[in-house]
């Protein structure tokens, strides 16, 4: 009887190891990820952690034979809090991983260079938590990584030049950290996303750097200094463009402008020289206000629905162009205020559409109709004559 009994005992924990099946290194490092984070209160994403159970029946874990291959830590329902604590570095024992994320929430500490023992991963997402010193260089590593989003965490230091040589990468997600340094050369001929935005970057961008495959590049709120024109040149493939907040120089292609863009931001920069579009400008939103650009206005702006050019050196007669689109109301909003403009004929008794805005202040002339304009604008409403004087000769 007793030898039947052991006997069953056996064959339960032999059936039972082989139904969890869970490799043992794998079992042992999620406990310790476990331990290591908390649900927030009002988070209940850890309740279904039963380690008496097969972890690959847990929230967010998902196997494949006896390996982990995904995690997602935290609910993901909107609204639920996320987690707290930190990532414990066993992380690095779960080598089958191929994606890796963790929801919003308050996880403090580094990211465990451990992370680059991960070498199958292929995406990883940890956005929005408050992860902070070094991106690891180890990240550069895992060849076959095509997602990196770690934005709005509190990362410093550079982004690792390993990181650029990828040749798998598609979305580069490091925005709303504190990143500084220059930015490594972006190696992969698949990199559409690179989203850099509110770092404090700095440097120029070499003509090199980015692949012709970027469709959405956001540069915005760095330090970012010196010439654009050529590295931008060869992306043609762009649909939203963002250098806003920098300190670019230079001049601005007009093959720029005949790029799948819907969204071009480049105002607070110091571009300068005229900007030429070489065909009729079929982008949405045109921002190229605070820089230095000069010349007459290009007729061909006159297809944007909402263009700003406000504050540069925009100097001569507003295209009449303009005026049509404007008063048919295919043009939203048409900022001009801060330049050096001359004239538009405009005649002062025409009903300008509700749904348009111009505004004309602070241009070498007396704006023939009253809008509205931004407060900012200021309220003078023509230029010194002192100040006009060397653009009209
Ligand atoms: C980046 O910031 C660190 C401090 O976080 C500083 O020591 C380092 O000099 C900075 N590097 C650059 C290139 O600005």
């Amino acid at each position: 009887m007793r030898v039947v009994l052991l006997h069953t005992l056996l064959v339960s924990i032999l059936l039972h190891q082989t139904l969890a099946m869970l490799s043992p290194v794998d079992f042992l490092a999620l406990q310790s990820i476990r331990k290591s984070l908390q649900d927030m209160p009002g988070s209940h994403y850890f309740a279904s952690w039963d380690f008496t159970a097969d972890p690959c029946n847990f929230a967010g874990v998902y196997c494949s034979g006896d390996r982990v291959i995904a995690l997602n830590l935290g609910d993901p329902r909107a609204g639920s809090p996320g987690l707290s604590g930190h990532l414990d570095p066993s992380i690095g024992k779960l080598t089958s991983l191929a994606e890796f994320t963790m929801v919003p929430g308050r996880v403090m500490g580094i990211l465990p260079p451990a992370i680059s023992q991960l070498k199958n991963l292929r995406f990883i997402a940890l956005s929005r938590n408050f992860f902070s010193g070094e991106i690891p260089a180890g990240l550069g590593e895992i060849r076959g990584l095509r997602t990196l989003d770690l934005s709005y965490n509190q990362f410093t230091g550079n982004i690792p030049w390993s990181i650029g040589s990828l040749p798998a990468l598609s979305n580069v997600i490091l925005s709303h950290n504190r990143l500084n340094g220059s930015i490594p050369r972006f190696g992969s001929s698949s990199l559409t996303r690179l989203d850099l935005k509110h770092n404090d970057l700095s440097g120029p961008i070499m003509q090199d750097f980015l692949p012709p495959s970027v469709q959405y590049l956001s540069l915005s709120w760095n330090r970012f200094s010196g010439p654009v024109d050529r590295v931008l040149s060869r992306l043609t493939r762009l649909n939203y463009l963002d250098l806003s907040l920098n300190r670019f120089s230079g001049n601005i292609p007009g093959i720029l402008f005949t790029f799948p863009l819907s969204n071009l931001q480049l105002q607070r920069n110091f571009f300068t020289g005229p900007v030429q579009p070489v065909d009729q400008v079929r982008i949405a939103t045109v921002d190229l206000s605070f820089n230095r650009f000069s010349g007459q206005i290009s007729p061909l702006f006159s297809s944007v629905q909402t263009l700003y050019l406000n504050n540069n050196r925009f100097m001569g007669e507003v295209p009449s162009t303009f005026v049509d689109r404007l008063l048919d109301a295919s043009i939203q909003i048409l900022y001009l205020q801060h330049n050096y403009l001359t004239g538009i004929s405009l005649n002062p008794t025409v009903e300008i559409p509700v749904q348009s805005s111009i505004c004309l202040q602070y241009n070498c002339m007396v704006p023939p109709v009253t809008m509205p304009c931004p407060l900012k604008a200021g309220n003078q409403k023509t230029r010194p004559t002192g100040q006009c004087i060397e653009w009209k000769g």
